[in-house]
């Protein structure tokens, strides 16, 4: 069957390396590309796209309508920092913009949704270390909490009414094509622009908070084998937890300091992001992705920040 795949926002972190990787794979015309924004260059030039507005039914009945996708990831969200700026907007877009993409996928028989959840379901009664992906959950930010519901909506719908609903708990993400949109892990990112730029950086987070991280290579690999693994293998459609690696910012500046070893590294006090980081799990078990359709991690630290900086060197 040739696949129509809808991508709703995509012109964020996620979404810019996912477009690339969804056209690779299925080709330019299969993959429509969207957000509530104008693209950027190499979204634009590279297939079909469209201005959409997840929370406008409208809008989307209609791009439903003309594109009849067989797959639909809906990336278009507030995240954690954001979040608790602007707590009702992050509810309404994080929840309404779920449902409106459920009911249409039923509706118009979409195949195959994917939507993300992330480790920020678990809160400060969750285990710490090697997080389960059962146990106590009880998130302690509106971003948190709306992810946990929306994990609750996506198994209702697969349960009542057979939508094959897939989805990943993110750890923060690392790219070097797209800034990160506003998140409590985005410090791991803007290390590695500061450090090629002025050779120094100030972290929001403490020295020695440890979270789980994962390169952008790896989230994309790990998204897309979840969508082509068998459904009949995923005994879980809330959402699966995905390891990735642990670090603090002291091991991560550590490790950019092997190549540029005049690097700095020093640490903000009294940084909001810092509560939300604290709730968080410091590492994670992914034994249910490892079993039911065979994840494997690829990067490590040191790998994930010598391709990073290697990256990054040519387009900044
Ligand atoms: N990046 C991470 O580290 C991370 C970690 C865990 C989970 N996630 C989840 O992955 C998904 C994508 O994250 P991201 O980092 O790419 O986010 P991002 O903020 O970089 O991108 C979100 C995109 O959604 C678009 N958007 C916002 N409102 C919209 C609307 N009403 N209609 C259509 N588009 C709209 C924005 O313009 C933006 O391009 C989110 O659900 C996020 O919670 C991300």
């Amino acid at each position: 069957m040739s696949e129509k795949i809808l991508v709703i926002g995509a012109n964020g972190q996620i979404g810019t390396e996912l477009v690339v990787a969804l056209r690779k794979i299925h080709g330019p015309e299969s993959v429509i590309a969207s957000d509530i924004n104008d693209p950027g260059y190499a979204i634009r030039h590279s297939g079909p796209y469209e201005l959409v507005n997840v929370l406008d039914k409208d809008n989307l009945h209609h791009i439903f309508e003309k594109h009849r996708p067989t797959q639909v990831y809906l990336l278009a969200a507030i995240l954690s920092a954001v979040g608790e700026q602007k707590p009702k907007l992050a509810w309404d877009l994080n929840m309404t913009g779920l449902i409106h993409i459920l009911d249409f996928a039923v509706e118009f028989k979409t195949a195959k949704v994917f939507w993300p959840s992330s480790i920020a379901v678990f809160g400060p009664n969750s285990p710490q270390f090697h997080t389960p992906q059962y146990c106590v959950m009880d998130p302690n930010t509106v971003y948190g909490f709306s992810k946990l519901a929306g994990e609750r909506w996506c198994e209702y719908y697969f349960t009542k009414y057979g939508l094959d609903v897939r989805s990943i708990r993110y750890p923060g993400l690392i790219g070097w094509r797209a800034n990160p949109g506003g998140g409590t892990t985005d410090y791991a990112v803007h290390i590695f622009h500061e450090a090629l730029k002025t050779g120094k950086y100030t972290s929001f987070l403490s020295a020695d908070t440890a979270l789980p991280m994962m390169y952008m290579d790896d989230a994309i690999r790990a998204t897309i084998s979840l969508m082509d693994a068998p459904a009949e293998q995923l005994t879980i459609r809330s959402s699966y937890n995905l390891a990735g690696i642990s670090f603090t910012p002291t091991q991560l500046a550590e490790e950019i300091k092997k190549q540029i070893p005049d690097f700095e590294i020093s640490y903000a006090e009294n940084d909001p992001r810092q509560a939300i980081a604290d709730s968080w799990p410091k590492s994670i078990d992914d034994e249910y992705a490892q079993r039911d359709w065979g994840w494997k991690l690829e990067y490590d630290l040191a790998t994930m920040t010598n391709d990073m900086l290697t990256n990054l060197k040519t387009v900044i």
